[in-house]
């Protein structure tokens, strides 16, 4: 078998160290120590971390980098994005959003971004970002996996022809089924939206992901009708809600009913940090409420949850670039997720999470699987989110596709702080006695 590449004297996230990854015909053939022999390449990782790609499992590509276009939403809240984003859909072309898709792929690769679902608007009648996004996902198809979600960003009844435009979409070839249930006129109609939309999903055999409850309200509940809906249809492992920001405010003796029911039926959850902590609690004064979901309760109910970046230089977030070890960073701090264990949580909130929730293939740094994988200028997860570590290799099917120079040096191996050593600051036995 003639080998690719290999990758020698690296780190793996699960706490290996000092194996090589040989690559050949775009799969991973070998993870052990000390692998010989002849190569395309060698790259000497340098006992840094290898890690699984990134994976943004929430995002919109038809409005990213068009920010000012054509205004700048002042109030920086959720409405006024819609409805900026309402103002642009008009003169948005084909070309446009294509040369926009592609030119934030082109930043998100060189970052080991390497698969991303996307939600499309489907409330306009030309469905022109449909199209174009298509023709970007064949496009890009050789370097990132693009999943595109049909969003009737309108709503699913609000918008009159929502329901036929988002059909013809998935007709079309987009590949999950999307919703808005708290941007309907009535609570009512949101619940309806969540059945209507959970039974389209379970004829055509698609995934959901819903934008759910991305409000402050205590008592928007539409991920209870998401909850019931995919345990009804049997839809477990293949729907997501995305955002559950109400969650941070639910009464809590409510949220001790829901996320049982939750990880009963199977709904994962995805939070978007970036976006949830400059969008969420505009309405209060002090204290202001943060407005990420529940992350470490979700957690420990067993359901899976990733983070999401959601948003780029659009008519909601003026900010980001595309890394998602800045949205790991933003996750952990508003979710004080500090512990040694939460912090590889986030690590894995970018990476394997996002991945199952979006069923990709040959996932993952196993042998069998598909040689794609990042070397990081840090040592670990938690040092790679501290440093939001320099991406010095980004490989896809065992070819290095980009390569960015070491930041500093000195700021990993060697001359790095020492590693924590939990055992030695575990109390002694006569001072716990
Ligand atoms: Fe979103």
């Amino acid at each position: 078998m003639s080998i690719d590449l290999i990758v020698k004297n690296v780190a793996l996230p699960d706490g290996r160290t000092g194996v090589d990854i040989a690559c050949a015909a775009g799969k991973i053939v070998a993870i052990e120590p000390n692998i010989d022999g002849e190569a395309g390449r060698i790259i000497d990782a340098g006992g840094r971390l290898v890690s699984p790609p990134f994976v943004d499992c929430h995002f919109h590509m038809d409005a990213t980098l068009s920010l000012g276009l054509p205004r700048l939403n002042q109030s920086g809240t959720l409405l006024e994005g819609i409805a900026l984003w309402g103002e642009l859909k008009p003169l948005l072309t084909h070309e446009a959003v294509k040369e926009r898709a592609l030119r934030y792929i082109d930043l998100a690769v060189s970052q080991g971004l390497l698969a991303i679902r996307t939600h499309v608007d489907v409330c306009d009648d030309r469905l022109l970002a449909v199209e174009a996004l298509l023709d970007v996902k064949k496009t890009v198809a050789p370097y990132l996996d693009l999943q595109l979600v049909a969003f009737p960003q309108d709503g699913y009844y609000r918008s009159p022809t929502a329901a036929q435009n988002l059909d013809r979409a998935l007709d079309l070839g987009v590949d999950i089924v999307g919703g808005i249930p708290h941007f309907e006129r009535t609570m009512a109609d949101g619940a309806r939206s969540m059945t209507a939309l959970c039974e389209i999903a379970a004829k055509r055999g698609l995934l959901v992901d819903i934008h759910c409850d991305e409000t402050d309200d205590p008592n928007s509940r539409h991920i209870e009708a998401l909850t019931y809906e995919t345990q009804r249809l049997g839809l477990g492992g293949r729907v997501a809600g995305s955002h559950l920001t109400s969650m941070h405010s639910m009464d809590n003796y409510y949220v001790s009913k829901l996320l049982p029911l939750m990880a009963e039926a199977g709904v994962s959850a995805i939070a978007n940090p970036l976006i949830n902590i400059v969008i969420q609690g505009r309405h209060d004064t002090y204290p202001k409420r943060r407005g990420q979901t529940r992350v470490p309760e979700l957690r420990k109910h067993g359901i899976p949850v990733a983070f999401g970046h959601d948003c780029v230089m659009d008519p909601w977030y003026s900010l980001g670039q595309g890394d998602m070890l800045e949205v790991a960073t933003m996750g952990l701090h508003v979710g004080q997720l500090t512990s040694r264990d939460d912090m590889r949580f986030c690590f894995k909130a970018v990476t394997e999470a996002p991945a199952k929730i979006m069923h990709l293939d040959g996932y993952g740094i196993t042998v069998g699987n598909n040689a794609d994988m990042v070397l990081l200028q840090a040592a670990d997860p938690i040092e790679a989110i501290r440093l939001k570590a320099t991406r010095l290799a980004v490989i896809r099917r065992g070819k290095v596709i980009a390569e960015t120079p070491a930041r500093i040096a000195s700021l990993d191996l060697p001359g790095r702080p020492p590693r924590v050593d939990p055992a030695a600051y575990a109390p002694k036995a006569s001072l716990a006695g």
